[in-house]
């Protein structure tokens, strides 16, 4: 039975390609060092074909490809009809945001949108009930503010250096971002015995990394309590205030495997890693949350 994984080129095949090593998937070729569109690999029958970030959820949603791994933000653009999202990959972590020029006041006419995600900017303005121009970009987008052509954009943020560099600055949260796996859905039942394998082998590389990087952030001497408080209040931002706002952390059924580690990574109060166990203040939501959904 065969099977094609559809990637996009750049950093989700960099960061996906290691994630499919651990469930025994290999490239037999050098994607940087060939033009071919459509790689074999050491699994007998899968393919890899690598396309434009926002032509995957296409190739998928049509069973062009049976399986691919798309931003959140792509695929919340797009729209997820005919395709299951199975698993965060927790790869190219991002966070979809408004931007517009440090210290620019509101325009007193109609504001203008810069975006190539132009469904989730029209649904975001929508719920808010602000009526705004939505003008579509295929990329750059950090120029529409700087040359005039709009007051704000919308686009992905990770460190924010390229909105500084330019004179932006994040204004709003529209949601954080990370990759998903995704798998068309005729795809799901007519091969099944070769795809949830696949699922489940993703979902337990991720869920190690989780576990390895939670293993990490243990708690730390009181002499190097600097560095770990700096690396926690990291980890937050980059979750974005969405996730924080979320209602504190509700396990499922791991209480098992997460006790003792709940000990030595959890937010210290009696009763981590319980059904219904709650964080002791906001301040741990984010990384109390993370945890359980990993394990
Ligand atoms: P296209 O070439 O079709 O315009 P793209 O330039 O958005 O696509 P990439 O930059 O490789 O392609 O981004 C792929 C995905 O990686 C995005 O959909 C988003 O989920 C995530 N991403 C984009 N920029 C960043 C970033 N700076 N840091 C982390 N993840 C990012
Ligand atoms: C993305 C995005 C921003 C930048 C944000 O561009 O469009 O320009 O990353 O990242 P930062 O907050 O870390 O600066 P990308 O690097 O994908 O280049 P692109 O313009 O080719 O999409």
């Amino acid at each position: 039975m065969s099977l094609i994984i559809a990637l996009s080129k750049g950093r989700i095949l960099k960061d996906t390609l290691p994630l499919l090593a651990e469930a025994g998937i290999e490239l037999l070729e050098d994607p940087d060092k060939s033009r071919k569109l459509i790689f074999p690999t050491t699994q007998e029958g899968v393919q890899i074909v690598i396309l434009r970030a926002t032509d995957v959820p296409t190739f998928v949603q049509n069973g062009a490809a049976d399986i691919g791994v798309a931003g959140k933000d792509v695929l919340v653009e797009h729209g997820a009809d005919g395709m299951y999202e199975l698993v965060d990959l927790q790869i190219a972590r991002c966070r979809l945001m408004v931007a517009g020029k440090v210290g620019a006041a509101k325009p007193a006419r109609r504001l203008r949108v810069a975006t190539k995600f132009v469904n989730v900017a029209k649904r975001y303005y929508a719920e808010q009930g602000r009526q705004v121009e939505i003008i579509k970009l295929y990329g750059s987008m950090e120029l529409a503010p700087i040359m005039d052509l709009a007051d704000r954009i919308v686009d992905v943020v990770d460190t924010g250096k390229t909105l500084k560099e330019n004179g932006l600055e994040a204004l709003e949260l529209i949601m954080p971002v990370s990759s998903r796996l995704i798998v068309n859905k005729t795809a799901m039942k007519l091969k099944q015995a070769r795809i949830q394998p696949l699922v489940d082998q993703l979902q337990a590389a991720v869920t190690r990394r989780e576990v390895a990087h939670a293993g990490d952030l243990r708690r730390p001497r009181r002499d190097d309590a600097g560095p770990w408080l700096r690396r926690l209040a990291n980890e937050e931002r980059h979750d974005g205030d969405a996730t924080l706002q979320q209602p504190g952390c509700r396990l499922r059924s791991h209480a098992g495997s997460i006790a003792g580690l709940g000990r030595r990574v959890g937010c210290g109060r009696a009763g981590h890693g319980q059904r219904g166990h709650r964080p002791r203040s906001p301040r741990w939501r984010c990384r109390c949350r993370r945890l359980h959904q990993s394990l």
